[in-house]
């Protein structure tokens, strides 16, 4: 892992500089462990998204922010979580208490908001809804909720090629396919595994589905 760290640190910092700031307090943060492996590999794969799709280096420089930061309450279990949100006054309702993997992304906004003065909504909405997405994604938002289930680094190589089957960098609809296709399978998963499924996934998928028909 350490190898994989300087590997990361060597490829990935010299040209996004931007991740120098929050590098160290995000390795802390999350342990040194595969889910500082993943924020590499989240941010990794949505600049490739990012890029393929012709964003600007502005929207890049945004995405592996969010990318990278994603995850930054991920290792706190569902107590501390719930502590933190209201402590943050994050206004958790019911559906968001019933199933606790929906909230580190709340948390993690309102930590790196707190400790890097981090402003851009477009950003904090990104870090907010990578786990279930919403109605209303922005491209930011669908990017990185993308990113997060396709990275190459710790994420399963079947599941990325089946989600990533119908990318295609010259059709832009293929980026709201493909967020229809990860929905869809984390929606099956879900039921599959007897879980309860946050109303705002199930709104994602059908926003999506709507926007798709409606081309
Ligand atoms: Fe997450
Ligand atoms: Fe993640």
């Amino acid at each position: 892992l350490n190898q994989l760290n300087e590997k990361a640190e060597s490829t990935l910092l010299p040209d996004y500089p931007v991740l120098a700031e929050y590098y160290d307090w995000l390795q802390n943060q999350l342990g040194g462990t595969e889910r500082f492996e993943h924020s590499l590999g989240v941010a990794e794969a949505s600049v490739a998204l990012a890029q393929g799709f012709g964003f600007s280096t502005s929207f890049v420089e945004k995405a592996l922010i969010a990318d990278f930061l994603h995850d930054a309450a991920k290792l706190m279990t569902p107590a501390k979580l719930f502590a933190a949100a209201d402590d943050f006054q994050l206004g958790l309702d019911e559906w968001d208490r019933a199933t606790p993997q929906t909230v580190h992304p709340f948390v993690g906004a309102a930590l790196v908001q707190q400790t890097f003065n981090i402003r851009d909504p477009d950003i904090l909405n990104a870090i907010r809804y990578h786990t279930t997405g919403r109605t209303g994604m922005s491209a930011l938002e669908k990017i990185v909720y993308i990113a997060d289930k396709t990275e190459k680094r710790t994420r399963n190589p079947e599941y990325i090629a089946e989600m990533t089957a119908a990318l295609d960098f010259n059709q832009p609809e293929t980026l709201n396919i493909t967020l229809l296709k990860i929905l869809d399978a984390t929606l099956l998963h879900l039921l599959q595994k007897g879980f309860a499924i946050h109303p705002r996934t199930l709104a994602a998928r059908n926003d999506v589905l709507i926007q798709l028909k409606s081309v």
